[in-house]
């Protein structure tokens, strides 16, 4: 059982993509910006055995701001099918994650890409100066789309602890300030990482529902 080769329409919309699970790899389509998070998520699926091989497609979709991930998460895979950057029957999925710092009742949440952006870590730990309450939990939402506008979303949640420092130099983003165990996850490899991350355990619930889903073992 082959997955049919997939081809740019016009405009350089994708045309339908198809596959199936069998003696060769099942193939994934990951729309995101960032490597690094197909980065985790290839390791993941090697660890895990998938045979699934993920597809990464670099397309830049606006997101709507809103307080709740999972709904930004659906929004914006309804948003990129709406549009036709994916052919209506290509399974594809995004994923979307917020860091909520418990003395900031949940900031920066689902403003985390702006916060970042605008103040980065440094201006996190000083927002923390002083604080004791270091709490805080990261979350991430995969919104998959098997076809049309069906979006289903696994979560996954890390609780944590901000760092007093910025500490370590792998990963992105939060990580040289998000601690888990005593380390930053700046601090660990990518394996380490996912073993307790948000992402690993979101990215986890889906290809384990991917594996599973008599669904998805569709052919022409
Ligand atoms: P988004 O999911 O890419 O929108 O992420 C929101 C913000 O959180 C961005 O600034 C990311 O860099 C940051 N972020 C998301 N996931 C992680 C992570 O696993 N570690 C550290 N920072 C992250």
């Amino acid at each position: 059982m082959e997955k049919e080769e997939k081809e740019k329409g016009k405009g350089g919309r994708r045309k339908k993509m198809r596959f199936a699970i069998g003696g060769s790899k099942m193939k994934l389509l990951f729309i995101t910006s960032n490597e690094h998070k197909v980065r985790e998520i290839r390791d993941l699926a090697l660890k895990m055995n998938a045979n699934i091989e993920i597809e990464h497609l670099r397309v830049a979709y606006p997101e709507i701001q809103h307080e709740d991930i999972e709904f930004v998460a659906e929004s914006s895979a309804k948003f990129i099918r709406k549009e036709g950057l994916v052919g209506e029957e290509e399974p594809f999925f995004i994923e979307d994650s917020g860091l909520f710092i418990h003395a900031l009742n949940g900031f920066p949440g689902a403003f985390s890409s702006y916060v970042f952006k605008k103040i980065g870590n440094e201006g996190i730990l000083k927002l923390l100066r002083g604080v004791e309450d270091r709490r805080a939990l990261f979350k991430s939402v995969v919104a998959f789309s098997p076809k049309g506008f069906v979006v289903k979303t696994f979560v996954g949640v890390v609780e944590g602890r901000i760092a007093s420092e910025i500490r370590g130099s792998a990963g992105f983003g939060f990580d040289p300030i998000f601690e888990f165990g005593g380390r930053t996850f700046a601090e660990m490899s990518v394996a380490e990482k996912n073993a307790v991350s948000h992402r690993g355990r979101a990215f986890r619930k889906f290809l384990n529902f991917i594996l599973s889903s008599a669904s998805m073992r569709e052919v022409d």
